[in-house]
């Protein structure tokens, strides 16, 4: 694990960056890309420069909410990224959940296995989730759909939804350490604690965002904030 720790002023730009940066040498990579507070700075810096056009877009997660509803990801995604880019991404999977949800889901899991995943992002939840892996998710979960957590399913409010969700559907925790390279993106100061967990404390599908370590390649770009004492 290597953690960087940026000023909060400078976090979304550095965040912008470095998805440049990947996007320059690898122009048609797969990405999976979180939604939520934590990336709209970022996605906000990015598109200011986006380079994105050629690249395939897969959404790290989903909501059980009806088509259309502002809280989905796929609403917030259109909202913090896609409406603000000249081009659209070459590919976008996003999650039909008006289909069976678990074929839904075998569906994403094909789709993922049909070629490299170069970069999943994610943020991480005050629980210590990642996508919508709740405490529990073991190491080798794959796509599928989850109870959430009320934490998360109140959460869920905050980014406009109509209703709180039940259940959610979302990369597993096997998928995202299958990812070529992963980032975890924490800021501010609400998220210390749980990212001292995630950074200090033993592995354990308790907090599934610590279960990132024993990915060769996770980066966690922490503004500082959210580091606190790492601050370095
Ligand atoms: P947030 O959510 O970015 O809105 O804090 C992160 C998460 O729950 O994964």
């Amino acid at each position: 694990m290597q953690l960087e720790v940026v000023p909060q002023v400078n976090w979304a730009k550095a965040c912008a960056r470095r998805l440049r940066s990947v996007l320059v040498n690898e122009p048609a990579a797969r990405l999976c890309l979180p939604t939520g507070a934590t990336p709209r700075p970022f996605y906000d810096a990015y598109t200011k420069q986006p380079n994105i056009d050629r690249a395939s877009v897969v959404l790290l997660d989903e909501f059980v909410l009806p088509s259309g509803d502002e809280g989905r990801c796929d609403s917030m995604l259109r909202r913090d990224l896609l409406d603000k880019l000249p081009e659209p991404p070459a590919h976008l999977r996003t999650w039909d959940t008006d289909q069976d949800l678990d074929d839904e889901c075998d569906r994403m899991d094909t789709w993922l296995s049909d070629g490299e995943l170069r970069l999943a992002i994610v943020g991480l939840g005050a629980n210590g989730h990642v996508g919508t892996n709740e405490p529990g998710s073991p190491e080798d979960s794959r796509c599928r759909v989850v109870d959430l957590a009320s934490s998360t399913s109140r959460g869920a409010l905050s980014y406009g939804a109509s209703v709180a969700p039940a259940q959610a559907v979302t990369l597993g925790i096997a998928n995202l350490l299958e990812a070529s390279e992963v980032w975890l993106i924490v800021t501010g100061a609400h998220k210390q604690a749980v990212l001292r967990t995630v950074v200090e404390d033993p592995i354990s599908p308790a907090v599934p965002a610590s279960l990132l370590r024993t990915h060769q390649n996770l980066l966690v770009i922490a503004d500082d904030a959210a580091a606190g004492d790492f601050k370095r």
